[in-house]
């Protein structure tokens, strides 16, 4: 696990204008997510790869199920961080066509490491503009914890549609509602309670376009992009337990807003999120055992073929 506490806190151009009281644009938001991607590169996987449903599925395996099995069928991964559901996919079969783009070229980076002589083409391209990929060429785009960040959303949709083969489909994995997963909402209070200490406007603008961040607003939103598509949404819970200690440096390295906290102030939220997950009472923290839970959804696009 990257000791986060040793480092500053940190500063974009998205937190100077909040900072301000002025309204971020969305230079502000790609900025924002660069800083942490490249000071926290591959740190979405570590949370996401932890926690697991009640039939023990990660998000990513739970999403890669709608990948079909059969040979050199053309996937893309759409904002493909580190690629960690590049690597399972391509781990299940080799013959799979796999492209991952992302904006951020240190995620890339450690993509391509990963998957080297995997013959997976890499990108470094915003999702509002994906002129390196083909019209028609792929079969099946895949977004993983992405759609939510991605302002203003309706040009990435377009380029969805325009690189989709016509019996193509999108899919994609993004937060569910904060009520579904028991306390998931007290351990977002609680983190952005110490962010809105140091800056009282974090968390009264998303990250991104919330409409994602609603089932029926993002059913809405796709209904306009694909109307001739079938929408479906399905709810998950994902879970962890471990290590108290552990459960909440994981936990807290999953919400962009945890890192904008300084080192001691972090300490402290980390201390105080610990007794908010703690599930037994042992003396000391090593041994005191906790669990983190966290909503998600699956959001399925695909023809309607009659
Ligand atoms: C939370 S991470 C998820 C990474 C990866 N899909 C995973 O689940 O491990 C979000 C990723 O989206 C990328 N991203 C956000 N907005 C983007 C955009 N507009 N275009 C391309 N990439 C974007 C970030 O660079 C980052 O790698």
């Amino acid at each position: 696990m990257k000791d986060v506490n040793n480092q500053e806190g940190l500063n974009s151009i998205w937190t100077d204008s909040l900072t301000r009281n002025l309204r971020p644009n969305g230079n502000a938001l790609i900025d924002h997510l660069r800083t942490v991607h490249q000071k926290h590169t591959g740190f979405t996987e570590e949370c996401a790869i932890s926690c697991r449903d009640e039939v023990g599925r990660n998000s990513y395996e739970w999403l890669a199920e709608l990948v079909p099995n059969n040979s050199s069928v053309r996937v893309l991964d759409l904002a493909c961080g580190s690629g960690p559901l590049l690597k399972m996919l391509f781990d299940r079969n080799k013959n799979l066509n796999l492209k991952g783009v992302d904006m951020c070229p240190e995620e890339l980076a450690l993509a391509k490491t990963r998957l080297i002589n995997s013959g997976t083409n890499f990108f470094v391209s915003k999702a509002q503009n994906l002129s390196a990929i083909s019209d028609n060429s792929i079969d099946i785009v895949l977004c993983h914890w992405a759609l939510t960040l991605m302002d203003p959303i309706a040009p990435v949709l377009d380029e969805v549609r325009r690189v989709l083969t016509s019996e193509g489909r999108f899919a994609a994995l993004v937060d569910g509602q904060m009520n579904t997963a028991p306390g998931y909402k007290e351990v977002h209070d609680l983190i952005y309670s110490y962010v809105q200490e140091e800056i009282p406007s974090y968390g009264k603008i998303d990250l991104g376009d919330p409409r994602i961040r609603g089932s029926e607003s993002l059913s809405n939103l796709m209904h306009k992009a694909f109307p001739k598509s079938n929408i479906t949404i399905e709810s998950n819970v994902v879970s962890m337990e471990g290590p108290v200690n552990q459960v909440a440096e994981i936990a807290a390295g999953f919400f962009y807003a945890a890192f904008v906290l300084r080192p001691d102030k972090r300490k402290l939220m980390i201390t105080s999120l610990s007794n908010l997950l703690a599930i037994s009472k042992d003396s000391t923290d090593g041994e005191r055992q906790g669990r983190f839970s966290m909503p998600i959804s699956r959001l399925l696009v695909m023809p309607d073929i009659k």
